[in-house]
């Protein structure tokens, strides 16, 4: 493998970045780590998708610019991965000069190549949407099923894309390549939408919708929404209809594009039309995730149940956010809904992170202390069972990876633990200390360690300072490719640091999710 590129979403930024955003980023942060750990060339894109009526609307409202009210708001995006160490390369800005500038290149290529025309059309807009519905698909009276509000009749001439020409080829692709869109399960849902697809407008005119792109050769139209916000994906790593970067020309196409369920339909089918349009290879996969809910409940503004990852933070006072996304990223099997609550997020990490795996790391190593100095003097052979169960699950993990089962492979590795714990138990290394049994003592001691240094580099994707921690306190080189990963870490001569040992992660107390519940 000598490169992987994924993205995400962008987010609207006429709110705050709420739990689902943070969802899909973690999740994409997990798989970009998971890959700088077999390859040396991995990108990772996010960024907000800043155009559109409902930001013109804001802002007028607010009284400031839709520039103002977007820089605002796509610093808070900034700030909320930060604090959950989202590690993206770059953050693309729909608002960004070299965005805005390609956007209209690209239009106009489509232009020249007769794949994007002018036409006169009365439609049904929903504001909400920021998108022309069907007749159909509204509700039995006549409203828009995700926003609950009647579409107004809008009247304009306005730019289509031909989506329906590539149409056939699209069906073609999804069926030749069943594993295009991940979970495959979705797959049948966009070849029934494939059925009924019909030309989309591009363009709104800019007497009803002024906070867009420019159309390059006609003043009185913007580009809207997805020929705007599907590009960035390629304008942000250097596509230029003109002659596009080196890093582009090594990252495209992607090898992942991470997205939620409901905008499927615009990435396995506009997205793939734009691209046969511009001739351009296809994504390798586009993983739709699932939808989180907040105590089994839809978040949504009039519930007053929208939590801010950061929150999450707060409340339960994390110097780290590995737990959080540790909780994220296993939160759902792959493609399906997931839910978050501040009772089962405490339950779950300090049975996984604090008792399973943190507590196996600082008991094990402060007997190597308390038994050996912690020091490797002599060759202890590692045991068989444990050992071959931890190269497994090295194979194991990374297919999980292959396939985008992220919780799938983060249960993997928890068995592992389970397994390590299992066998220090049953192998009751300080009664075989007490009876003077030192070699088996320190083989049971270096088993355990040895696995432990796989542990840290499999959950790193997940928890990348505890992983770190981890193989500070075990002296292990955590930089190592997982193809590379090899049992017998422990060798001879090892020396842990007996005053470095400290618990990679403190339980979650009661009272303080009790405090973040009342909140
Ligand atoms: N701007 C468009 C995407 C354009 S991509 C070229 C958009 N923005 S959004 O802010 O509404 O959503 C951004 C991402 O967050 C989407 O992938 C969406 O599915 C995801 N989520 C929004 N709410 C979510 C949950 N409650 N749960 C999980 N993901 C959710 O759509």
């Amino acid at each position: 493998m000598d490169k992987f590129y994924t993205t995400t979403a962008i987010d609207y930024v006429n709110g705050a970045p709420h739990i689902g955003h943070a969802y899909e980023k973690i999740l994409t942060d997990v798989i970009f780590r998971h890959y700088t750990q077999r390859c040396d060339n991995a990108f990772f894109l996010t960024g907000t998708d800043e155009h559109g009526i409902k930001i013109q609307k804001t802002a007028a409202e607010r009284g400031i610019t839709p520039k103002e009210l977007c820089d605002q708001n796509a610093q808070q995006f900034k700030d909320a991965w930060k604090a959950l160490d989202v590690n993206y390369n770059h953050f693309v800005r729909t608002t960004d000069d070299y965005h805005e500038k390609v956007v209209q290149k690209i239009f106009k290529k489509l232009v020249e190549k007769g794949d994007i025309y002018k036409h006169s059309y009365t439609g049904l807009y929903c504001s909400g949407c920021e998108a022309f519905l069907n007749e159909k698909d509204l509700t039995e009276d006549g409203l828009c099923p995700d926003h609950l509000k009647k579409p107004e009749v809008v009247s304009e001439e306005n730019y289509f894309f031909k989506l329906s020409k590539y149409k056939d080829a699209i069906i073609k692709h999804i069926k030749q390549n069943p594993d295009f869109i991940v979970p495959t399960f979705r797959a049948n849902e966009v070849l029934n939408q494939l059925e009924n697809i019909e030309d989309i407008s591009v363009s709104r005119a800019k007497s009803n919708v002024s906070w867009g792109i420019d159309v390059l050769d006609d003043k009185e139209q913007v580009i809207y929404v997805w020929i705007d916000a599907l590009s960035n994906y390629i304008t942000a790593i250097g596509y230029d209809p003109d002659g596009s970067s080196e890093q582009f020309n090594k990252l495209w196409p992607a090898d992942v594009q991470v997205i939620g369920k409901d905008i499927l339909k615009f990435h396995s089918i506009y997205w793939l039309a734009i691209l046969m349009a511009l001739d351009l290879p296809l994504p390798k996969h586009i993983l739709a995730h699932g939808w989180i809910t907040i105590d089994e409940t839809k978040m949504s503004k009039s519930l007053g149940n929208v939590i801010s990852p950061t929150t999450v933070i707060e409340n339960f006072e994390l110097p780290i956010p590995d737990a959080f996304r540790y909780y994220m990223a296993s939160a759902a099997p792959c493609g399906k809904d997931g839910n978050y609550s501040d009772e089962d997020f405490k339950e779950k990490v300090n049975a996984h992170l604090a008792n399973s795996m943190g507590n196996l790391l600082n008991r094990t190593l402060s007997m190597l202390v308390k038994y050996f100095d912690g020091d490797i003097k002599q060759e202890f052979k590692v045991e068989t069972e444990l050992s071959k169960q931890a190269e497994q699950t090295v194979k194991d993990v990374m297919h999980h990876f292959d396939y985008y089962e992220i919780q799938e492979a983060a249960q993997k590795i928890m068995q592992l633990v389970d397994s390590a714990n299992k066998y220090i138990t049953d192998s009751e290394p300080w009664a075989l200390a007490k009876n003077g049994e030192m070699d088996k003592c320190g083989q049971v001691l270096t088993t355990v360690l040895d696995v432990m240094c796989i542990v840290s580099s499999l959950i790193y994707p997940y928890c990348p300072n505890i992983a770190k921690d981890m193989a500070n306190q075990l002296s292990y080189d955590i930089g190592t490719k997982l193809q590379d990963l090899k049992t017998d870490n422990i060798k001879v001569g090892h020396l842990i640091d007996k005053a470095n040992i400290h618990p990679v992660f403190l339980r979650l107390d009661s009272e303080l999710a009790d405090k973040s519940q009342k909140k």
